[in-house]
């Protein structure tokens, strides 16, 4: 398995389906009473988030602690980033105090490549500026294949800000990779020049993409990032954009809703349309946990590691989840 985690375009298909298949013999221990495996016992986990989040973070936190790993909350506010210490010496901090991996949140693209090379640990992209969000598209991934027996030939629109959207970048490679089509979906403003050269078809036309998807994947408009004025007003572009009631209407009976979360509602998702059976929205959230037990073991070599320390551990993820 890798060492780090930094892009979708890392992983084949092959690692793909095994880092999916191992979240799901993980997933059964978030419905135990007791939710904790001993996998990695005596590990140490950091979670370094220099932007704003609540399940990603907490997410990573879970799971982390459900593996039995210790898990180091770093925000940055309180602590020495807020005096002016850089990256670099924060990274080399951590690395001197023993972290075996790094999850990392920045609002710079390529934060987390730079900081792979100064650390020994094994660093988790957990979002980088307009970048990449690996871990979100495979906990969609996964959450996908919970009710679509394969990705090939799979129709997934991707509505919204694509622009801003450093998930829209990993979930269009990963299901490309996987075999999907992905349509991007939104104002002309809001999809970047370069959108075609991953793989996906763009339109400006949501109403004409949804009679034709599986997944309809709703983006947050992200004002945050933006520095000038993409469209006329909000209510312009729910009127386009956003997802109503009348348009999940046009959608196959069997389609699929997802947003990755924080949601807006009323601007690119109607409230009631949040709240269907057909919208997973809170299943990504649960399934988060699963896939990033998952990476978080396989990056670390659970296996390898309880092998060493006890032969007696269970070395497969399986055993791991039953144990
Ligand atoms: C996304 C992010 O931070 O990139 N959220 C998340 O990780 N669940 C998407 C967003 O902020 O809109």
């Amino acid at each position: 398995m890798i060492k780090h985690l930094l892009s979708i375009n890392q992983l084949d298909r092959h690692d793909v389906i095994r880092i999916l298949d191992t979240a799901e013999s993980f997933r059964e221990v978030g419905t135990r009473v007791i939710k904790k495996v001993p996998a990695l016992r005596g590990r140490t986990v950091v979670n370094l988030f220099y932007e704003d989040s609540t399940r990603t973070r907490i997410s990573f936190e879970i799971a982390a602690k459900r593996l039995s790993a210790d898990v180091i909350n770093f925000s940055t506010s309180g602590s020495s980033v807020a005096k002016g210490e850089s990256l670099k010496d924060t990274a080399l901090t951590l690395q001197a105090m023993g972290a075996d991996a790094i999850v990392i949140r920045h609002s710079s693209s390529g934060a987390p490549a730079t900081l792979s090379r100064w650390v020994t640990a094994s660093v988790l992209n957990a979002g980088d500026g307009t970048h990449e969000h690996p871990t979100q598209a495979l906990l969609d991934l996964f959450t996908i294949r919970e009710h679509f027996p394969s990705f090939e030939g799979l129709r997934v629109a991707v509505v919204g800000d694509v622009r801003h959207s450093r998930v829209a970048r990993s979930l269009t490679f990963a299901m490309t990779k996987m075999g999907g089509q992905v349509t991007l979906v939104g104002p002309a403003t809001l999809i970047p020049p370069e959108a075609p050269a991953w793989g996906a078809e763009v339109s400006h036309d949501l109403d004409g993409v949804l009679p034709k998807a599986d997944v309809c994947y709703m983006l947050r408009v992200q004002r945050e990032r933006q520095r000038q004025q993409f469209f006329p007003s909000v209510r312009e572009y729910s009127r386009l954009f956003g997802l109503s009631r009348a348009r999940v209407e046009a959608l196959p009976e069997n389609a699929l809703i997802m947003h990755p979360g924080p949601m807006n509602r009323g601007v690119e998702i109607a409230s009631d349309v949040a709240d269907l059976p057909r919208a997973v929205i809170t299943d990504q959230v649960t399934n988060g946990i699963a896939v990033r037990m998952s990476l978080l073991y396989l990056m670390l070599g659970g296996a390898r590691s309880a092998d060493a320390a006890n032969a007696e551990e269970p070395a497969t993820a399986e055993e791991v989840a039953r144990a």
